[in-house]
């Protein structure tokens, strides 16, 4: 059956939210677009508002002008698509208000039911009882759960408990939007399809690994949900630990959706927990202060629109994790991520060992070293920094360190790579759990950065300041000095 035949009701709570119209909207187009929405597939906005079809048809019109290129706005896409959405204005956590939503729904009980909550977690338990007790959930349904789900592993597996109330977990997909990221993906090509990296990618060969995630934004605004989360819940619990996973597992038996869950929480559980003692050696927790971003002045974190004199909220963190187990005994595995930084940038940095013994001029020891630079975001690709003999008369055997480089756009010709949404929508519809969190999976998450966390919690001293526009606290750097390393881009 092609995709394109399967039609389902794809239900969107939170619609008028920003999630829905900057991202899910669009990304609901461009599926359109792409052909794989089926004919008779429905778009319903589920919103308080009290709104309808119409005008909500000409609020997702004005967010794809915003938010889609104007060459990729096809117009008989767009009419389509708009042909397929429709919206019910419910009280989400009143179970009669469903009776519109109930009726609004195609009656038939294959048809796949997808209710994407684009609202704050601690409604899904509400949500998921209602749409229960409605009799809007028929045999095909599942839901779409946005982080953050819960703020610690308690209030997690709180909403957790209530959604499984209701629904089971092959019906739940938990959302991580950097496992929608195409170069994410790649992450498992890349290693299990070459048998060039499959053999060297171990504690034998690879001396460190560094995991940067750098945003050039601030808070945007968002000052009362960052300032409760910080960067270690909006950045390390879930995308940075993702991407650790991902590069740290073992090779998954087939690539179904529990084999690669199961090997991503084999890291997880073996990730050394970090002790109050090691938060001043494995640990740099930041907060940006006022700075020049691109040549212009930016506001410090204390100084944003609805700041707290009292917070002690972290803008950067910088860790060094271990993992406990044979393949990776010995290897740091630096994590970054941080607000304000100079670039946004997504990288994963895999440092190779040295040749046992160097026949090269002592002087250019340094340079001794193989790299894998898998670049997740912008200029999407790959490159290895290889060495080689300096060409030209007179340059002995003097070495050179150049990169061997895959640029993803360039190599596939690609026009767009899409957004994550697409392909987590896309898989949702498909009924394919593999780019999706696990229950447990959280549960470990939660459990590692919870103890960390406990630490600061008792530590009144407040997060070592950056300029906003650098690379972090200084001692970030010198982390990784004690170490004999550097960050990537120190090099
Ligand atoms: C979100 C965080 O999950 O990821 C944001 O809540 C952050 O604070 C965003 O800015 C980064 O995503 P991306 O795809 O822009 O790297």
């Amino acid at each position: 059956m092609s995709i394109a035949n399967t039609s389902s009701d794809i239900v969107i709570f939170g619609a008028m939210g920003d999630l829905a119209q900057r991202k899910l909207i669009p990304s609901l187009f461009q599926l359109e677009s792409a052909g794989f929405l089926g004919q008779d597939s429905r778009i319903i906005g589920v919103a308080r508002h009290e709104e309808d079809t119409n005008s909500f048809s000409d609020i997702c019109k004005e967010s794809l002008a915003r938010f889609v290129k104007p060459e990729e706005l096809e117009p008989e896409a767009l009419n389509r698509f708009l042909d397929k959405v429709e919206y019910c204005s419910v009280n989400f956590t009143e179970a009669e208000s469903y009776q519109d939503l109930k009726a609004t729904l195609d009656t038939s009980a294959e048809r796949a039911r997808i209710f994407y909550y684009a609202t704050p977690a601690s409604i899904y338990g509400s949500i998921s009882k209602n749409l229960t007790k409605c009799g809007c959930i028929n045999t095909n349904s599942c839901v779409v759960l946005e982080k953050p789900i819960g703020h610690n592993l308690q209030s997690s597996n709180e909403v957790n408990d209530q959604v499984a109330e209701y629904f089971d977990e092959t019906q739940i997909y938990r959302i991580d939007h950097y496992l929608g990221k195409e170069t994410v993906q790649n992450l498992i090509a890349l290693r299990f399809a070459n048998p060039l990296f499959g053999s060297q990618w171990n504690q034998s060969h690879i001396s460190h690994v560094e995991i940067t995630v750098a945003e050039k934004v601030g808070i945007e605004g968002r000052w009362g949900y960052f300032d409760k989360a910080g960067q270690m819940r909006d950045m390390v619990q879930n995308h940075l630990l993702q991407l650790l996973c991902l590069t740290a597992m073992d090779p998954p038996d087939d690539l179904s959706a529990d084999m690669i869950r199961n090997e991503k929480v084999k890291v997880l559980k073996a990730l050394r927990p970090i002790t109050s003692e090691m938060c001043t050696t494995h640990v740099v927790r930041g907060r940006y202060t006022k700075g020049m971003l691109e040549g212009t002045p930016v506001p410090g974190y204390m100084e944003e629109e609805g700041a707290n004199p009292d917070s002690n909220t972290e803008t950067f963190v910088a860790i060094k994790a271990e993992i406990n187990n044979w393949r990776w005994a010995g290897v740091p595995f630096y994590l970054r991520t941080g607000k304000r930084m100079p670039e946004k940038l997504s990288q994963i940095t895999i440092h190779f060992k040295p040749q046992p013994h160097f026949i090269f001029d002592e002087n250019q020891r340094h340079l001794a070293q193989n790299k894998l630079i898998i670049r997740l975001q912008p200029e999407e690709g790959i490159s290895l920094q290889i060495l080689n003999k300096d060409q030209g008369l007179g340059k002995g055997m003097r070495l050179r360190s150049e990169p061997l480089k895959l640029n993803f756009s360039q190599a596939f010709e690609q026009k767009r790579i899409p957004d994550a949404y697409e392909r987590l929508l896309l898989e949702v519809i498909q009924g394919n759990q593999y780019l999706f969190v696990r229950r447990d999976e959280v549960e470990h998450a939660w459990t590692w950065c919870d103890q960390l966390m406990e630490h600061w919690a008792s530590d009144t001293k407040p997060p070592l300041p950056y300029a906003a526009g650098s690379w972090g606290p200084k001692a970030s750097d010198l982390m990784l000095i004690k170490d004999g390393n550097s960050w990537h881009e120190d090099q």
